[in-house]
């Protein structure tokens, strides 16, 4: 029997937690699989990617610093992919290398299965902070799944332009307490409030408290910003669960299965996180 095989690559990749999902949902489903972790340094990603084609793996996930790379040497790529301009997994199919993204889905899929009404959402205003790869992610999600309008935030302004669309309006960074009387929904995407990071500073007084406030950020679980929005009455999401969601697609690619995201996953993953939270 044919063991798929499957890989995160990324440098340093010591951290990754995909592993411990894709290992997770192996077991749980009976499937005879492999899912290693491989150290790749940027001048060797394309060479390691042309060996693991060699070696008959199914595909591999990749994270940073690799996003970029990843969509740029494949041969196909997903709309999501070409959209957001990274890439997070690779699949080797007929000779070919095919490049998919599957984080604005994950996002949405977490934002779903956290009980949020997709009607809630549906044309309705949100604040988005940051500019980087995860906003770019959030921002497809919210405006092709949800048809929102965003607001987006960014320190530096000029990466913030940048993501500027019909349905993007840049806000400053000082002025973005002001425009969240109007959002429905608050994203956090700056690594503000990561363990080790500076905490997020921002009144949440003017945001409705029927808003939904989500917090890319996984470690720790509850930020600075989930605590304030609980007290202020909203309904606060972690970003764990994107990270889980945003592994499922990788996962039915490579070992065709579906998988489901569950409370027993996440607890794996959380006592992965132990120590390091
Ligand atoms: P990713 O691809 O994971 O989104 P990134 O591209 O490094 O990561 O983006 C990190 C985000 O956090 C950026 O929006 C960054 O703002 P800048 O574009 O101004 O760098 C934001 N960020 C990081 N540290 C910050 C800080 N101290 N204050 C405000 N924003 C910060």
């Amino acid at each position: 029997m044919q063991r798929n095989k499957a890989a995160v690559l990324g440098h340093p990749v010591a951290h990754s937690l995909s592993p411990v999902i894709h290992h997770y949902w192996l077991k749980a489903y009976g499937i005879a699989g492999e899912y290693a972790k491989i150290d790749s340094a940027p001048e060797e990603f394309s060479e390691t990617i042309k060996r693991l084609q060699k070696e008959g793996y199914a595909g591999c996930n990749v994270t940073l610093p690799h996003k970029e790379a990843a969509l740029a040497l494949a041969d196909e790529a997903s709309d999501e992919a070409r959209a957001i301009g990274a890439a997070n997994c690779l699949l080797f199919k007929d000779g070919g290398v095919y490049a998919m993204n599957t984080d604005a889905y994950g996002f949405a899929q977490h934002l779903l299965a956290s009980g949020v009404d997709e009607a809630l959402l549906k044309g309705k205003k949100a604040m988005v902070l940051g500019a980087g790869g995860a906003a770019k992610a959030v921002i497809y999600a919210l405006n092709q799944q949800f048809n929102m309008y965003i607001y987006l935030a960014n320190r530096t302004r000029e990466r913030a332009e940048a993501l500027k669309s019909k349905q993007v309006e840049t806000v400053g960074w000082e002025d973005k307490e002001a425009a969240l009387k109007d959002c429905i929904l608050l994203v956090n995407t700056t690594s503000l409030g990561m363990k080790g990071q500076e905490k997020l500073e921002i009144s949440l007084q003017n945001l409705p408290q029927a808003s939904v406030i989500y917090d890319i950020v996984y470690n720790p679980l509850e930020t600075s910003l989930l605590v304030a929005g609980k007290q202020r009455g909203c309904r606060t999401i972690d970003g764990l669960g994107m990270l889980l969601h945003q592994a499922a697609p990788s996962f039915e690619a490579f070992f065709g299965k579906k998988p489901t995201v569950d409370k027993d996953l996440r607890a794996a993953v959380l006592e992965a996180l132990k120590g390091r939270i």
